[in-house]
């Protein structure tokens, strides 16, 4: 049996982890050839390729980003890609894929599982916004980057008597955010599905400020507020054609210093919040999708991917993954708003 791994959309600490985990699982238990796709779905389109074995993967748990690379190509959007896929797979003479991606990389295999490949999906991604899983590996990893991050410019915004603007990612979910927030005892956390009112931060910050506080406003990339105020670049595209978010940050750091009086400053964390080591949480959590797609590939359970319930890993059918964004509960934003200002 012939099994082929590819890590599709943005990267995200502890896709080693599943790699090294189906290698292992794959070649060592079940004696299969494992060879890794490179640079997501464009590798299906390309034929590129590498065989992976223990000695490859046996060291790459604890290094962050994917050692096949990613791309955010998808086969559907070109001309042909979808026979082109099927051609590579038939050529390679590869019998089960692993996908491991986001919602648009788990949607492609959805389709190519309709369309007769044998896919498994596992799923991933720092935003946590995966529906069919109580949570994606990455997102814990994010969320200890973007707590320390909170804690070092709480000092530094506590020495100038300013207030400090930490804008995190999350275009379509809050959940960074909150949890970020939360964790560094944020005076304010502005999430994509709740659009605020720019003079009620004003209040929660001034409130600060009275308590001689420098209040922190942890903001989603994607957070917008409600008077339908032209703040983001939203919308504008960069030279490859993908969206460009972010702005609200620095924005919203100038309208608080103009409203206030008191000095304000942004930090934009952007990518660092993707980087490096993951933490032993999404390791493990990792380690089990990584585990339990290799189960399903040798059960022929295609179709689905691996999720978590609870402590459990189940598997889930492909489609419910992709059905509906996992957005932040009304109540979960209300739990943290008793604590603002
Ligand atoms: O991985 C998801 C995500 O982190 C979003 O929160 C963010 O908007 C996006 O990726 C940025 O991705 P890139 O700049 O790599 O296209």
């Amino acid at each position: 049996m012939r099994v082929g791994v590819l890590t599709g959309g943005g990267d995200c600490p502890g896709l080693n982890a599943v790699i090294r985990a189906v290698t292992m699982k794959g070649a060592g238990e079940y004696g299969w050839e494992v060879v890794g796709f490179r640079d997501g779905w464009r590798g299906l389109l390309t034929g590129s390729l590498r065989r992976l074995g223990p000695g490859d993967v046996e060291p790459i748990l604890t290094r962050g980003g994917t050692i096949l690379g990613s791309s955010r190509t998808n086969p559907y959007a070109e001309e042909g890609g979808a026979e082109q896929v099927a051609k590579v797979l038939a050529a390679e003479g590869i019998d089960a894929l692993v996908a491991i991606g986001g919602e648009d990389t788990l949607g492609v295999a959805e389709r190519l599982w309709r369309d007769g490949v044998n896919v498994v999906g596992v799923p991933k991604t720092i935003d946590n916004d995966l529906g069919a899983t109580d949570y994606t590996f990455g997102f814990d990893t994010a969320v200890h980057i973007a707590t320390e991050a909170i804690d070092r410019l709480r000092t530094t915004a506590e020495s100038h008597h300013r207030a400090l603007v930490v804008e995190v990612m999350g275009r379509h979910a809050g959940w960074l955010a909150l949890h970020s927030g939360l964790a560094g005892g944020a005076s304010v956390i502005l999430v994509p599905e709740r659009p605020f009112a720019v003079e009620q931060v004003v209040g929660w910050v001034r409130a600060g400020f009275e308590r001689d506080r420098a209040p922190i406003v942890v903001v989603a990339e994607g957070a917008q507020p409600d008077d339908g105020d032209e703040v983001l670049q939203t919308g504008e595209k960069d030279a490859f054609g993908h969206v460009r978010l972010g702005g609200v940050g620095h924005w919203l750091a100038d309208e608080l210093a103009r409203r206030t009086g008191n000095e304000s400053r942004a930090v934009v964390l952007g990518h660092t919040q993707r980087g490096g080591t993951p933490t032993a949480y999404d390791r493990v959590l990792a380690t089990r999708f990584g585990l339990h797609a290799v189960a399903a590939v040798a059960d022929g359970d295609f179709g689905t991917m691996t999720a978590l319930r609870g402590t459990d890993i189940v598997r889930v059918p492909l489609a419910e993954a992709t059905a509906e964004l996992k957005t932040v509960p009304p109540e979960r934003y209300a739990e943290a708003e008793v604590l603002f200002g």
